[in-house]
């Protein structure tokens, strides 16, 4: 009866590749095009990147196997899965927080993401109207400051784009989740290549890949490695239940383990191209390779409102970053909505309209804190600072950890190595001893940085 019911519920993809797509749509985001080229800039480029795909290997890919496994095995929301899987361990029952704890941070950060993302989407009309034709710095400073000056516009754009999260997730599945990757990841694919191949024309092609690729091992400090590491878990949507809960949809007969590398794969490289796609332009028209939300949005339209072809490269740009945003936004919100239709109290439809509105208002902290409380801080930082601090450098690391620790440790081997189904017995030993001593290690390595004791 249970087993029904919980096939009923949620569904499932409809193939490998549609999991793939989901999930890699999940993972790529506003991380691999905004964060990624810059930290590897300010890092040391070339040996930077080594380490990070080194956390990826030994980190990434081992928990995205595991909150994968977890998921497929319970075949719920990671409320539900926590719950089931300390039950058939004869667990504390404490391992329930864990669920709790993704599903809560689903929703902080999507509050945050989706005023960014909302952002984004208001680029791509100011692209499209010409508002960074002929601009100077201080021009497109100005445009942005007004911009995020003004919270009635800020709520519209997140209004929007809270939205089409909500609508899309309300669809199920299939009709929602899967047909918004199919359509949007391939689209997503070819705006890099075309980004990327115009780049390549831009004259400062090389100066792009030196400043990304150049490898310079002076620069890797215990920092650098620790940074590397925190984005590696960022950017695989790793520690809050996303994984868990695409896993959940995923195929019984499907190879978790290869999947898993795909798409840490994918991921990468996608990060690595928006690199070769944005620092060409930024080095060919002379500006500044500035950090943080600056480079894109304060620096790159300079470069659009006055380079040839940049009305075009601009939309095209932005449209881009809609995409990679929408497909991480509808992972981030699907754990909290499979729970609330678990509860049995809520249609799908419902149960968006509700988590929808939780995220939306919350959202409104960070409207604000661009404006009207951009002066109340707290621990000198403001709302939006603050909710991003906690969830990216507190929750997703402790879940992280946990999620490495309860399926080493804590989940009976036999559902786990049912579960993963390894050719070879050496290659479950390995992943095992990622996830037991490795990962954990790494994992609290980066939260001892984050709270400042390294
Ligand atoms: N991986 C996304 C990015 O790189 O932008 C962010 C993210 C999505 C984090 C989903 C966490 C998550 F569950």
């Amino acid at each position: 009866m249970m087993e029904m019911k919980k096939q009923s519920v949620h569904g499932e993809w409809s193939s490998r590749f549609a999991f793939i797509l989901a999930a890699t749509g999940s993972a790529v985001g506003l991380g691999n095009i905004w964060k990624f080229p810059y930290i590897t800039g300010e890092n040391g480029g070339g040996a930077f990147v080594l380490v990070y795909l080194m956390c990826v290997l030994v980190i990434g890919i081992p928990i995205m196997i595991a909150e994968s496994m977890l998921g497929r095995h319970t075949r719920q929301s990671p409320i539900g899965a926590m719950q089931q899987l300390t039950k058939e361990a004869n667990a504390d029952v404490h391992w329930h927080y864990l669920g709790w704890m993704g599903v809560i941070a689903g929703l902080l950060i999507l509050s945050y993401y989706s005023v960014i993302a909302g952002w984004a989407t208001a680029y791509v009309f100011k692209a499209f109207f010409g508002s960074f034709s002929g601009g100077d710095a201080r021009d497109i400073k100005e445009l942005f400051d007004t911009f995020t000056g003004s919270p009635l516009t800020l709520m519209f754009w997140h209004t929007l784009f809270m939205g089409a999260t909500m609508w899309i997730v309300a669809q199920g599945i299939k009709d929602g989740l899967e047909r918004a990757v199919r359509f949007l990841m391939p689209g997503l694919f070819v705006l890099l290549v075309v980004l990327v191949g115009y780049a390549m024309t831009t004259g400062a092609y090389a100066q792009g890949l030196h400043f990304l690729f150049k490898p310079d091992f002076s620069k890797i400090t215990g920092n650098a490695v620790l940074i590397a590491m925190g984005h590696a878990f960022f950017t695989l949507s790793l520690g809050m239940g996303a994984i868990m809960v695409y896993g959940a949809y995923l195929p019984k007969n499907v190879s978790i383990a290869q999947t898993s590398i795909l798409i840490a794969a994918a991921d990468s490289i996608v990060a690595l191209l928006a690199g070769l796609a944005i620092f060409p332009i930024v080095f060919a028209n002379h500006l500044e390779p500035s950090s943080g939300p600056g480079l894109i949005f304060q620096t790159l339209p300079i470069a659009f409102g006055n380079m040839t072809g940049g009305w075009l490269i601009g939309i095209l740009f932005f449209v881009m970053l809609v995409f990679a945003a929408l497909t991480s936004a509808i992972s981030v919100i699907e754990p909290a909505v499979a729970w609330l239709v678990e509860t049995d109290r809520f249609d799908r439809k419902t149960a968006c309209i509700w988590s929808g509105l939780t995220v939306w208002l919350l959202g409104l902290g960070t409207v604000f804190s661009f404006n009207v409380w951009a002066d109340i801080k707290v621990f000198d930082k403001t709302f939006f600072q603050l909710l991003d601090y906690l969830t990216a450098n507190l929750m997703l690391p402790i879940g992280g950890f946990c999620i490495a620790i309860f399926s080493g440790w804590i989940m009976l081997q036999k559902h786990s190595e049912a579960e993963l189904a390894f050719s070879n017995p050496l290659y479950y030993r390995l992943w095992q001893n990622l996830v037991r001593y490795v990962a954990p290690v790494g994992i609290f390595l980066v939260f001892l940085h984050v709270v400042g004791v390294l």
